[in-house]
């Protein structure tokens, strides 16, 4: 966790981010970035030191999940939004995230890794962060003439999109549309769905960047017929931001083994 935190410069763990069971002198990793029950089994099984998940598998990683969506206002002041909007945009959603998490089964996976006696983790919104400034900066590469099309083979030379089944989709708009003022929206716990992209939009933001969206808030930014939102895939996207870690813990001595994990 502090290799994960110092690399993305956070000072704190983030609310979706858990130690589960800590444990010392760890070696070898086993990590999914849904790395659940299954795959802790697996790790006692051919005797790795620890489980990693990237997305939160409980305790308060789960029930305080809602906290890191508050990370969209300032990334939305950042790209021109005025903040009672982003404020605005973000509420709704956040408040469904509280409401959802009462649904959630928050103590399965961390009990069975206390039985097995696995150390456990999960680290979400720092690698996040880091898949995140990963894009941006491939996306400055781009000038002012460029189209959503030449975003989308400039995003596609990361080796994770390069390398993954799924391609990066311009869902919204066209490819030959003029791509203007880009945004990246990510590590902000999940995608800012409807609202938050219709008040990027509304903002002067000609091209969003969401890793994924909800078929029917994507329905509604079609409905509203603004602006070009490419959508670059879940599981390639959280790659792009994890395997830079991996290779801090291989630095570090730690062998790791990838779950789910699109290598660089
Ligand atoms: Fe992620
Ligand atoms: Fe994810």
């Amino acid at each position: 966790m502090g290799i994960a935190l110092k690399l993305s410069g956070f000072e704190h763990m983030p609310a979706d981010s858990a130690i589960y069971v800590p444990g010392k002198n760890i070696k070898s990793v086993l990590f999914g970035i849904d790395a659940d029950v299954p795959e802790l089994l697996l790790a006692k099984q051919l005797g790795f030191d620890a489980v990693i998940s990237h997305h939160p598998k409980g305790g308060t990683a789960v029930i305080n999940f809602h906290h890191v969506f508050k990370r969209h206002i300032q990334q939305m002041i950042d790209a021109g939004v005025p903040k009672h909007d982003a404020e605005t945009a973000v509420q709704k959603k956040m408040t469904d995230l509280q409401v959802e998490m009462h649904s959630r089964n928050f103590s399965h996976a961390v009990d069975v890794a206390k039985i097995l006696k696995m150390p456990y983790l999960n680290i979400h919104t720092p690698l996040d962060e880091l898949g995140r400034r990963i894009m941006s900066k491939k996306i400055a590469e781009t000038t002012e003439d460029s189209t959503v099309g030449d975003v989308v083979s400039v995003l596609s030379k990361l080796p994770e999109f390069d390398k993954s089944d799924t391609k990066i989709e311009t869902r919204l708009g066209d490819s030959t549309n003029k791509a203007g003022n880009i945004i990246v929206s990510h590590a902000a716990g999940t995608n800012g769905g409807y609202r938050i992209a219709k008040t990027y939009f509304e903002h002067g933001v000609e091209t969003l960047v969401y890793i994924h969206i909800s078929p029917g808030d994507l329905e509604k930014l079609k409905s509203d017929g603004v602006g070009n939102l490419l959508i670059t895939g879940h599981i390639a996207s959280d790659s792009v931001g994890i395997n830079p870690f991996i290779s801090e813990l291989e630095n570090n001595d730690i062998s790791v083994s990838r779950i789910g994990i699109i290598p660089p």
